[in-house]
């Protein structure tokens, strides 16, 4: 069994819906128990993330980047970071945000960038944009056209569940992807790089 964490914060419960059809997704591929985890709970006890083998990082883009908590639960992972205990698990990244771009590139970034520190290993979001093959904008999975994570779209204002069909659709591909992929190279992933020797 492999273990899988989504990470989020949701100061008013959009990352959180989107969090939960990730999860949904996650859970579809057999051998995988993945369960949501406050991002709060981790900067308390951040050791808890040795128990898992990847991780899904979910935030709400605020000022072109994590939110603060989101931030605080990153930083309190430095004790990790300097044993490198996180080494080899895999990770992945979703934001969700109330513009249309909204610069939620530069979040997924800080994530990207926050996994590289640690030596994980990056999953992207590979799915082609169905509006290129005639679905209806709003229910095409990556209608926003993010490959280096989950970008979803919430209007300003807008209630915690009021995603187009086109966003779920695709944060529910995108766990099952994770998933999938921590099915196939987790223990490859988890087993440590041999040396390699120059003559
Ligand atoms: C302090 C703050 C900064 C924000 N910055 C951005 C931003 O840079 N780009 C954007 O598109 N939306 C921005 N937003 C809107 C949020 O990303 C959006 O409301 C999101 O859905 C909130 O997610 P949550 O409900 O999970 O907290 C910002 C909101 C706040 C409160």
């Amino acid at each position: 069994m492999k273990t899988i964490a989504i990470i989020y914060h949701s100061a008013h419960g959009h990352t959180e819906h989107i969090a939960r059809h990730v999860l949904e997704g996650a859970r579809r591929v057999p051998g995988i128990r993945a369960e949501l985890v406050l991002a709060d709970d981790l900067a308390r006890s951040p050791d808890a993330l040795l128990g898992y083998d990847g991780f899904l990082l979910g935030s709400p883009t605020y000022l072109g980047g994590v939110s603060g908590p989101f931030k605080r639960f990153m930083d309190a992972t430095g004790g990790l970071w300097k044993t490198q205990q996180l080494k080899n698990k895999l990770a992945a990244g979703f934001t969700v945000s109330s513009l249309p771009a909204g610069d939620k590139q530069s979040t997924l970034l800080s994530m990207f960038v926050f996994a590289m520190q640690h030596g994980m290993v990056w999953v992207g979001n590979p799915i082609l944009p169905e509006q290129h093959s005639g679905v209806p904008y709003n229910e095409a999975a990556n209608r926003l056209g993010s490959w280096s994570g989950l970008m979803a779209q919430a209007g300003h204002g807008a209630a915690a569940d009021a995603f187009v069909p086109g966003d779920t659709k695709t944060a529910q591909m995108f766990g099952r992807h994770f998933a999938e992929t921590l099915q196939r190279l987790g223990s490859a992933a988890a087993a440590p790089v041999a040396e390699v020797v120059v003559a």
